[in-house]
């Protein structure tokens, strides 16, 4: 059996270096024997990945879907490497950055990210300085729901707030990529731990949330079968390796 990993990065594979200094080797020997295809699924930008392969330690993943599924990487990984270009297009068709800016204006408190995580395909902001991070949080959701057949808002960690297309995401994009290179959703294997993750556990039948996971994650967990999703009694990589090993991927 061949496997397919879709993880999240931060707050999954990294957050604790001995795990996943634990985690790599065993993925790695996996990929080479041909038996692990693995994406990286981040909010990250490209070169976050990469010089992640260096300072943590990071292993060489098979594909990378960057800034919360907007844009998609196959290897090899340059700085100045571009999206794939089939899905660029398809989410351009929707989005409108002008228009995803309406949704966040009169926000008390908000702040936008910085440049490099506004594309022309995500618009991001801070809303940890907000008098109440979750009500800006819900009325910025409540703006989008009307136009949702082209926009989403993705709300994670109680700071992030995300308006991207509706066509994207972690879990569409994975779906892509797989279709695109003719693999099986059969064989995924997810694993987040917080809410820009929750999409992945919505399209996929197995998923590992590891215990360090943010409430938002938790809850959408708590009301998925517990056949789908395998709530990880380990933090961060040593969580994905315990549910790895639940789902029988590597051997306990
Ligand atoms: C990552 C991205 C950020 C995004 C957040 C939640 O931290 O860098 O832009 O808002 O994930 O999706
Ligand atoms: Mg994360």
């Amino acid at each position: 059996m061949s496997w397919i990993l879709a993880s999240d990065v931060d707050g999954t594979l990294t957050g604790d270096q001995q795990s996943l200094n634990h985690l790599a080797p065993r993925l790695r020997e996996m990929q080479d024997a041909g038996r692990l295809f693995l994406i990286y699924s981040t909010g990250r930008r490209l070169s976050q990945i990469i010089s992640g392969f260096a300072d943590e330690g990071l292993p060489q993943p098979n594909a990378v879907i960057c800034q919360v599924g907007t844009e998609i990487y196959l290897p090899p990984y340059r700085e100045d490497s571009r999206p794939l270009e089939s899905w660029r297009e398809r989410l351009l068709a929707q989005y409108r950055r002008d228009e995803a800016l309406v949704f966040l204006e009169g926000i008390d408190g908000l702040a936008l990210q910085p440049p490099e995580f506004n594309t022309e395909l995500k618009t991001s902001c801070y809303l940890d300085g907000c008098p109440n991070p979750e009500h800006a949080a819900a009325e910025i959701i409540r703006r989008v729901q009307p136009a949702s057949d082209r926009y989403q808002a993705v709300w994670s960690s109680g700071r992030d707030l995300d308006i991207l297309p509706a066509a994207s995401g972690k879990g569409k994009a994975i779906e892509f990529l797989i279709k695109l290179r003719e693999m099986s959703s059969d064989q995924v294997i997810v694993a987040g731990d917080s809410g820009n993750d929750a999409t992945m556990f919505e399209h996929f039948r197995r998923g590992v949330v590891v215990a360090n996971a943010q409430p938002e994650l938790l809850r959408v967990a708590e009301q998925m079968n517990h056949d789908r999703v395998f709530v990880a009694s380990l933090p961060y990589a040593a969580g994905v390796e315990e549910g790895l090993e639940f789902y029988g991927v590597l051997s306990s």
